[in-house]
């Protein structure tokens, strides 16, 4: 099968595609054909520095989420032909990932869906739709009345968040810090060109922090009391919060959370695909490109021009 596999520093003029054997089966994976796959900043990590981490298994094919059909389902409860999502879990990092025709998947991160999008749409739900219901339901427990702030909103994750908080019914204040991008964020309800300083411009009951530690000490002072932020994003490059003071930097009666997508369900799956089927939404996406073209996907990855989800269709 076709696939990429590195094992050492691969910058995107590098990236090719490959053979290597299609995957053996083994009892509780599932071997997936898979049809399309969203591409993330992590897999861009992983090409550019993270491959010599001693935990990489390596020669390691890369990719952390995919949508596809199980091509032989081994003594799993899927059937051959049943169209399926796959995310996280080690994917791309401790066994090999999506850049590739054919994964072989632990079937505890394999989950059914049932949907009549093209598979280039359905690509851009898994890991982004996953991080956007998981942050703005079980985290920041998302309501209709809530004002919603979303800081650092034109990427990925924030388009689909904007557009699930909007088909909910909150007010939603999205931020940017480019303000050639204030025209990307028209569906929010007010778009902000994020200087780094919101406190005491905007009050929230609930954010999404997207910019990350650079940011969220900020965002903490944005919120009325009883707001809730949730940090998901690392878009700032600012990993840990250095000298911390949660007595002194959350404000009373505001709340931290935040939240991690390595863990999906079925359920979760279940529920994110009702309601863009109940919303009539369209998964949101930047570009699509071919797998023939994984190089060029690639660069688009690093180069961090496409607003939105890059999908890559096999
Ligand atoms: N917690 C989790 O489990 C989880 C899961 C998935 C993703 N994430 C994180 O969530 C963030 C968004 O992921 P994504 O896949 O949606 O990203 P993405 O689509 O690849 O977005 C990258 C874009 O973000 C933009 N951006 C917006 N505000 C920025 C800022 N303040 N500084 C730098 N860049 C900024 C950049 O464009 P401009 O600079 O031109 O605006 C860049 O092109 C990432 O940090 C990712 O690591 C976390």
């Amino acid at each position: 099968m076709k696939a990429v596999s590195i094992d050492k520093i691969t910058p995107a003029e590098n990236v090719a595609l490959t053979e290597i054997p299609v995957p053996e089966v083994r009892p509780g994976w599932v071997l997936v054909k898979v049809k399309a796959f969203g591409m993330n900043h992590s897999e861009q990590i992983l090409r550019l520095s993270e491959i010599e981490a001693d935990y990489i298994s390596k020669p390691i094919v890369p990719g952390i989420e995919c949508v596809g059909e199980v091509a032989d389902a081994s003594d799993t409860n899927f059937t051959v032909g049943q169209k399926v999502t796959a995310l996280m879990g080690g994917m791309g990092r401790s066994f090999n990932g999506s850049y590739a025709e054919y994964a072989l998947l632990p079937a505890h991160h394999v989950f059914a869906i049932e949907s009549e999008l093209p598979w280039e749409r359905l690509a851009a739900v898994p890991e982004t739709y996953f991080t956007a219901w998981g942050s703005l339901f079980e985290c920041l427990q998302l309501k209709p009345a809530d004002t919603l702030l979303i800081r650092g909103a034109t990427c990925a994750l924030g388009y689909a968040a904007i557009q699930i908080a909007k088909a909910l019914g909150c007010k939603v204040i999205a931020t940017t810090h480019k303000e050639s991008k204030l025209p990307l964020l028209a569906d929010a309800d007010e778009a902000i060109l994020d200087d780094g300083q919101l406190a005491g411009n905007v009050n929230a009951t609930k954010a999404l922090e997207l910019v990350g530690a650079k940011t969220v000490r900020d965002t903490l002072r944005c919120m009325v009391k009883g707001g809730i932020v949730c940090h998901t994003g690392l878009l700032g490059g600012v990993y840990t919060l250095d000298s911390f003071d949660p007595i002194k930097e959350i404000p009373n009666e505001v709340y931290l959370t935040g939240f991690f997508s390595n863990y999906p369900t079925q359920q979760k799956v279940d529920e994110i695909f009702s309601f863009l089927n109940e919303h009539k939404l369209q998964p949101v996406y930047g570009e699509f490109f071919d797998f023939e073209h994984i190089r060029d996907a690639c660069t688009a990855l690093d180069g961090g021009k496409v607003n939105g989800k890059i999908v890559v269709k096999i």
